[in-house]
């Protein structure tokens, strides 16, 4: 099965790819889906909007909701992760509540959109890391308090691969009255994300990475229960009842969370992404997540036996799909693994690998192979 799987990511006929938590690898059905849309563009011209294009994308809705075991009237489309905090943090009331908790560890992003609510009145309370690898639920406990409107924290961290337990931080967040918002970047594809069994709020994902759908896309999912109260101040046509009214005089927002979208979105990426969704659905995501696991475990074995350290949690639970290799040089190292072929990522602490489920255990024995040779020479 995994054989044929990596058979649809053309990368691997000339690289060893290791690095999905920065980009997931081109499938051949991504591709196609491209191309499919560049020939309608070609053949139906602005007709493929309402013949194709607009049909495309509520199939694509309708894929993300699946994956989030939601409704797809609780999903609104986005450019990238970042425009999805902006308009989800724009929407919200911080007058009673004005803090929001996040994490040292969490993808810059995620704070930066209610440090610019500063003005606003609001204010940012950091979760710290005492060994910088992870969090202890219990950290956000001690922050969380009747002044908190959110704690808006990443699934995984993006450098460390820590993984939080959203439902003890739902109930954290629920207990004082404050809302769950999670960055599930890192871990949307390969961790199971029923977001009204864990009790989350609002969440953001996207194709680039595990879902294996390229740039372009994003997904939040905001809970039916808030869309009332939901008034964006980042906003555009698309957010509107009856857009095709272009009623100037009115802006009417839609009842869904498609209140929270803005203008036209980008047809290319909505094809690749749904691609990669039909990908990560059809094995499932439990399926990939446990190769993905399989796949670190062998790396921390084979690191160890060739006397490389890697920086990952000690509890398996916490894992997801990235580990860091402490290294002196990170830059220099991964561009001498470019240099032969194989593909990773350079962070301050070191070289940042993410094996997915069409990697092989060939893939990791050959990265480290190469490292240890470097580090001999
Ligand atoms: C956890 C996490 N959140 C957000 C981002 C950035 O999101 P975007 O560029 O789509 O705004 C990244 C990395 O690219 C990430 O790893």
């Amino acid at each position: 099965m995994w054989h044929d799987f990596r058979e649809q990511f053309p990368i691997f006929e000339e690289s060893i790819y290791l690095n999905t938590c920065s980009l997931g690898a081109l499938s051949r059905q991504s591709r196609a889906g491209v191309e499919r849309f560049l020939d309608l563009w070609r053949e139906k011209g602005a007709s493929a909007w309402y013949e194709l294009w607009l049909g495309e994308i509520e199939l694509l809705r309708e894929r993300v909701a699946q994956l989030l075991t939601c409704g797809p009237h609780e999903i609104a489309l986005m450019p990238n992760v970042s425009s999805g905090l902006s308009a989800i943090g724009s929407a919200l009331d911080y007058r009673e509540r004005n803090r929001v908790v996040c994490a040292e560890l969490d993808f810059p992003t995620l704070p930066y959109q209610w440090h610019a609510r500063a003005r606003d009145g609001v204010e940012v309370v950091f979760a710290e890391s005492r060994d910088g690898i992870g969090i202890p639920e219990s950290a956000f406990g001690d922050l969380v308090d009747d002044r908190t409107a959110l704690l808006a924290v990443s699934h995984v961290f993006f450098t460390t691969g820590w993984t939080l337990d959203l439902r003890t931080l739902a109930d954290i967040a629920h207990a004082e009255g404050a809302l769950l918002l999670v960055d599930a970047y890192q871990s949307a594809g390969i961790k199971p994300l029923p977001v009204k069994e864990l009790g989350v709020d609002i969440l953001l994902a996207g194709g680039l990475k595990w879902l294996l759908g390229g740039p372009g896309i994003a997904f939040l999912y905001v809970s039916e229960e808030l869309h009332g109260g939901l008034d964006p101040r980042t906003t555009g046509w698309f957010g509107v009842e009856d857009q095709f009214d272009f009623n100037a005089g009115q802006r009417s927002l839609r009842e869904d969370a498609r209140r929270l979208e803005a203008g036209t979105p980008s047809p290319a990426s909505v094809f690749a992404a749904r691609a990669g969704l039909d990908l990560v659905l059809d094995p499932g995501v439990e399926v990939l997540g446990a190769r993905v696991k399989a796949m670190m475990r062998l790396l921390k074995v084979m690191a160890s036996e060739r006397g490389i350290e890697v920086k990952m949690p000690e509890d398996e639970e916490r894992w997801s799909g990235i580990a860091i290799l402490p290294d002196e040089d990170p830059r220099a190292t991964v561009r001498a693994l470019a240099g032969e072929g194989i593909i990773v990522d350079a962070r301050p602490t070191g070289v940042r690998i993410s094996p997915y489920a069409y990697n092989t255990p060939l893939d990791l024995e050959i990265m480290l192979d190469t490292i240890a040779a470097l580090r001999v020479d």
